[in-house]
């Protein structure tokens, strides 16, 4: 059992020997950030420093007891103290890792120190030169500590395969004798299957030939598995399936699949990485349900469990790799990228979501000896999945299963043929991004063209039968370095803005989803246009049917089969004869979106006359378990048709009352009509308000 230690920790920006002992820092509570920004405008320096935690850890158990410390993540170099003494390093900070406290703890109370270095000068990846994107700094993610009493399993490896026995690699801790082990398989009605063996040594495979149903994009089955060993009980989920890339595209189960995806950096405004579950699973949960993905990649590095575990549930593909970002170190860099790579496989291998390794340092040079050993560890570790590795260069050598390649093309898909040969598995790992930046309050041909380039690159990709997929660059808007973004610290190569609203571009992927959806690429606003004319009328939208009224007048039905996009599925519909000339009546156009016959869908736009404000929590039940929770608010200005108004820049007042306090700023700005903010349990059950100028939400904390 893991009993989680989030709390009761103190916090010493600056490090020094005072940590130890009487020190007194700052109560904080995990995960936490080395500091906190403002939106944008900041000097990443503010993360660049050497920090302290303390906490102290009362043990109950006696002689005999081994105790794990388990830290999911902390950013970037860390070396965690014992009652004074060193008990261990690690230098990734977006892996986890443990350290076995059971030489260096006694019953009653022990200081545990994390001294934490978080500036960008350390030899080991990402570090090195430059890097587009912030790295943050801090314990970021969950710690917790297991007492085990005798044997344990201190690692189980299920290798789930269509047709074939489960074939789970276990590895025993403390293992002193032969023992029983017990095997379970179970799933929401119960056990499924069990099996009893005999361990005769600490490590060892074992063979279930259990009949389970496949683990899909639409079925995403899970089943759990326990391990019972002496006192000690070993869980973990998987699924079944095959996912397999050929030269001819991407299989799971057998089945073709265009994998469609986004690159999801792990941050958030004003607190860098430190986010808790809630806010991990939402992220997968808007990929999935609300972009209509199938697939994410978890650019450039590893990330939370709870994002990777919302994955499995949903059937969301995933694609992790190394950290690392166009550079390679010297040898203990190489070394600690080697580290990287055993430990990535090894912590997220059970996930099933996972179909792909990525064993290079996103977009660096060829480098076939450091290449050919990385791909070795991730092959070795994990015989099931194929291996790529990110680049942007053409013809390069391949040493992995895949060709991964970023595709920044404006007119769409690069041709397969000038990028790689043939007879290998081709999968776009990136398009677009910095090639057009866009904010959600530039002006609408600005906005289109970022539109348009999702969908030429999409129409091309499902155009190029044997091209596995492609991801976009990117999820939403992210923190850069200074050398990188538009001089303000953001990047904003989001299909979503920081506070992940959607900005229109989002259209084209919510399009492809089985929810009714009906937006247009377009607004009624001629003065927003160059010359004042209106370009590029899409509807974007999955319903069968098009009804079009311009002024209360029907005007046209339209289907697919009128898109000038002959690939892309329920391509984007170009209305014609939108153009009328200045008077708001004549501009106010509606919609009727019809599947089956039936209105499920409708749009209309025309002339802003009034507004108001739309304040959406993704949740108003949070809970205090393991640590606090968080609730993302979306505070979007509507006009009386609905529509986002993009140049409303309101000043709008933030206030919370009761078991919920803010992140952020108590005054924020409107961008592009849209916002947002964060509330966070503080410790208690009960009540909560956050008020948005006169709106209220009412939160409750259990
Ligand atoms: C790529 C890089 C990404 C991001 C993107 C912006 O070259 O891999 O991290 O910087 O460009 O388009």
């Amino acid at each position: 059992m893991r009993t989680y230690l989030n709390d009761g920790w103190q916090f010493f920006k600056q490090w020094s020997d005072d940590v130890f002992g009487e020190g007194v820092g700052e109560n904080v509570r995990i995960p936490h950030s080395v500091a906190t920004a403002p939106f944008n405008c900041f000097d990443e320096s503010i993360y660049q420093g050497v920090s302290g935690y303390k906490r102290n850890l009362h043990l109950a158990g006696g002689a005999g007891s081994t105790y794990l410390l388990t830290f999911e993540g902390v950013a970037h170099r860390a070396e965690v103290f014992v009652n004074g003494v060193n008990a261990a390093l690690h230098e990734c900070g977006y892996t986890a890792f443990t350290v076995d406290l059971t030489p260096h703890v006694h019953e009653g109370d022990n200081e545990l120190v994390v001294k934490v270095d978080s500036r960008e000068t350390l030899n080991q990846p990402p570090f090195g030169f430059v890097i587009d994107y912030q790295t943050y700094g801090g314990i970021y993610r969950d710690v917790y500590l297991e007492e085990k009493r005798g044997v344990y399993v201190a690692d189980a490896f299920v290798k789930a395969l269509p047709s074939k026995p489960i074939d789970v690699d276990v590895r025993l801790g403390n293992f002193t004798a032969p023992t029983e082990l017990t095997l379970n398989i179970s799933d929401e009605n119960g056990v499924q299957y069990t099996s009893t063996h005999t361990c005769n040594g600490a490590e060892f495979s074992l063979l279930a030939n259990a009949d389970l149903e496949l683990w899909s994009i639409d079925n995403p089955k899970l089943y759990k598995l326990s391990l019972t060993v002496g006192k000690d009980v070993y869980q973990t989920s998987f699924g079944v399936r095959s996912a397999v890339f050929t030269k001819d595209g991407f299989y799971l189960n057998g089945e073709k699949v265009k994998i469609v995806g986004l690159d999801r950096h792990q941050s958030y405004p004003y607190v860098g990485y430190a986010m808790p579950e809630s806010m991990q699973r939402e992220d997968a949960r808007i990929l999935k349900n609300k972009l209509c993905l199938n697939a994410v990649r978890t650019s450039h590095y590893p990330q939370s469990h709870y994002f990777m575990d919302e994955c499995d549930k949903l059937g969301l593909l995933v694609f992790t790799e190394i950290p690392g970002w166009q550079f390679i170190g010297d040898e203990h860099w190489k070394e600690v990228a080697k580290r990287n790579v055993c430990e990535m496989v090894e912590q997220y291998r059970n996930h099933p979501s996972v179909i792909l390794w990525g064993v290079r340092i996103n977009e660096s040079l060829d480098n076939d000896e450091l290449y050919t050993e990385t791909n070795a560890i991730a092959h070795r570790l994990d015989p099931t999945r194929q291996t790529g590795g990110v680049r942007y260069l053409r013809h390069s050598s391949l040493l992995e299963d895949v060709y991964t390649f970023n595709d920044f093309n404006r007119d769409g898909a690069t041709n397969r043929k000038e990028v790689c040969p043939s007879n290998v598995p081709y999968l776009i790992s990136e398009y677009n991004g910095h090639m057009y930046p866009t904010k959600s309050y530039d002006d609408m041909p600005h906005r289109l063209e970022h539109t348009m380039r999702y969908i030429r690159m999409l129409d091309g990709v499902f155009g190029a039968e044997s091209t596995c997929g492609a991801f976009g660059w990117c999820m939403f808007d992210y923190h850069t370095n200074s050398d990188f973004g538009s001089g303000d610290r953001i990047c904003y190569h989001g299909v979503l803005d920081m506070f992940r609203n959607p900005k229109n571009a989002a259209g084209v992927f919510s399009a492809l989803g089985k929810e009714p959806f009906l937006d247009v690429t377009f607004s009624a606003e001629l003065g927003d246009y160059p010359e004042a004319f209106i370009d590029g009328t899409y509807c974007l939208t999955n319903c069968d049917t098009v009804r079009y009224y311009k002024a209360g007048a029907f005007i046209k039905e339209y289907t697919h089969a009128d898109s000038p996009f002959k690939n892309i599925p329920n391509p984007p519909i170009l209305l014609d004869n939108i153009q009328s000339g200045w008077g708001s009546e004549a501009n106010e156009i509606l919609l009727e979106g019809y599947i089956d016959g039936k209105l499920v869908a409708t749009k209309k736009i025309g002339s802003l006359f009034s507004y108001t404000l739309d304040v959406t929590p993704t949740h108003t039940t949070l809970h205090e378990n393991n640590s606090y929770d968080v609730a993302e608010v979306h505070i979007t200005a509507r006009d009386q048709f609905g529509n986002v108004c993009p140049y409303i820049n309101k000043a709008v007042k933030l206030s919370c009352k009761g078991a919920i306090k803010l992140i952020g700023p108590d005054v924020v700005a409107l961008q592009g009509g849209m916002f947002g903010t964060y509330v966070k349990t503080v410790g208690r059950k009960g009540k909560g308000v956050l008020r948005v100028d006169d709106i209220e939400i009412e939160f409750k904390v259990k």
